[in-house]
């Protein structure tokens, strides 16, 4: 049983439960975690099978995916935590940005509980939230990452690189350093993979059949920016991949592969390798390699211009064991979230809800999704 103080008024060290709710795309997700650092359920609804077949997601059925399964993951995210629905000292929600169908749907839900249980309601960037996801881990590790950091966020959405500072008061400020002009890393992943014939999402098989290529059989250009150095670029690499296939005469096979994927996941991961030309196997790691080498190379400059004690790594694209495995032989420490948190999920964004909750920070019952919802000034 948690403690509740006057309006408004939360005390530090009482047991204070938020619950956080996430809706921004394809994942309904509802997590509780206790004090800012106890992760006591999360759960998240994908929505896969909805969207496969259209190889992306389609945001009306995003939308109407959420409203059937909101209901049903906030319960189980309160039964597997132990806890119900007057336990609750707060909501965190995703404000943005996102799908605005999708963000509506966690919002308004959110909106309705926090007036009916009259606790406060705390809206939150999903971006943020990815960044919470690895301090919330090493909290409950009972560390804590040292600040100033680097933040490379890499999802399906973004690609951007933030120098973080902590303030004493656990208060976060985010500045922007650099981001992409086209596609988000995820994107590239995605678009790659369904180029060739791999169904949706991508990056998850890349990464599965990388090891199995050879990464310097295939030459791919590395981006050229004019203007801010830290800023990436992928869609040259994508169109680079897209001429190899031409030249190559791959059609047949990919439209073969095509087949395979067409009703869901292919059967088996041995199958869907079995089935891949090592030519392909080739392309598919060095596409993977020239990935991780640009965003290496951004990271590491944007350490070198602004001197930092750590570097957080999160996003769909953190869960990538390739990236993983170079990021880690840096010599500054390297943090990544668990597999289970890089995705999207709702426990990052209760967790980034916390410190402004002891804040006193509030959002208003008008609180509104915004798709583009940006964090950290550039
Ligand atoms: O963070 P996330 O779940 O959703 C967004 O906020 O976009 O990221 C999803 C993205 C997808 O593009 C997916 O292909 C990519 O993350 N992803 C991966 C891996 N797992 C997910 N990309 C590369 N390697 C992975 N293992
Ligand atoms: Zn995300």
């Amino acid at each position: 049983m948690s403690v509740r103080g006057p309006a408004g008024f939360v005390a530090r060290w009482l047991v204070n439960y938020v619950l956080g709710i996430e809706t921004s795309c394809d994942e309904t997700a509802a997590a509780v975690v206790a004090s800012g650092d106890k992760l006591l359920s999360n759960v998240v609804a994908s929505q896969l099978k909805t969207h496969f077949r259209y190889g992306g997601v389609v945001p009306e059925l995003a939308s109407r995916e959420h409203l059937r399964a909101i209901v049903v993951v906030v319960r189980k995210a309160l039964e597997k935590a132990g806890i119900t629905y007057r336990d609750l000292n707060a909501v965190a929600v995703t404000q943005g940005p996102g799908l605005v169908g999708s963000l509506l749907v966690g919002v308004t839900f959110a909106k309705g509980l926090a007036a009916s249980l009259e606790i406060p309601l705390i809206g939150i960037n999903h971006i943020e939230g990815h960044i919470h996801a690895v301090v919330l881990e090493e909290r409950q590790r009972g560390g804590e990452i040292p600040f100033p950091s680097l933040a490379l966020v890499v999802s399906g959405g973004h690609s951007h690189l933030f120098h973080v500072e902590r303030t004493a008061g656990d208060e976060y400020r985010y500045e922007l350093v650099g981001r992409t002009r086209d596609d988000a890393a995820g994107e590239a992943f995605d678009k790659v993979a369904k180029l060739l014939g791999f169904g949706y999402p991508g990056g998850p098989l890349i990464d599965k059949l990388a090891p199995f290529g050879d990464p310097s059989r295939v030459p791919l250009p590395a981006s050229k920016m004019k203007g801010n150095a830290l800023d990436l670029s992928f869609s040259g690499l994508k169109t680079a991949v897209l001429r190899h296939v031409r030249a190559s005469n791959m059609e047949a096979e990919i439209n073969a592969r095509r087949r395979l994927f067409a009703e869901g996941p292919a059967a088996s991961f041995d199958e869907v390798r079995a089935s891949t030309p090592q030519a392909t196997l080739d392309l598919i790691a060095s596409f993977q390699q020239t990935v991780i080498k640009e965003l290496l190379r951004r990271a590491m400059r944007a350490a070198e211009e602004r001197p930092v004690e750590s570097i957080i790594v999160s996003g769909g694209v953190a869960a990538n064991s390739g990236l993983r495995a170079r990021f880690q032989s840096l010599t500054l420490p390297v943090y990544f979230p668990s597999l289970s948190l890089s995705t999207d999920n709702a426990a990052m964004i209760a967790a980034a809800a916390y410190p402004r909750l002891l804040r006193g920070e509030r959002s208003g019952l008008d609180l509104r999704p915004q798709a583009s919802l940006a964090l950290g000034a550039a």
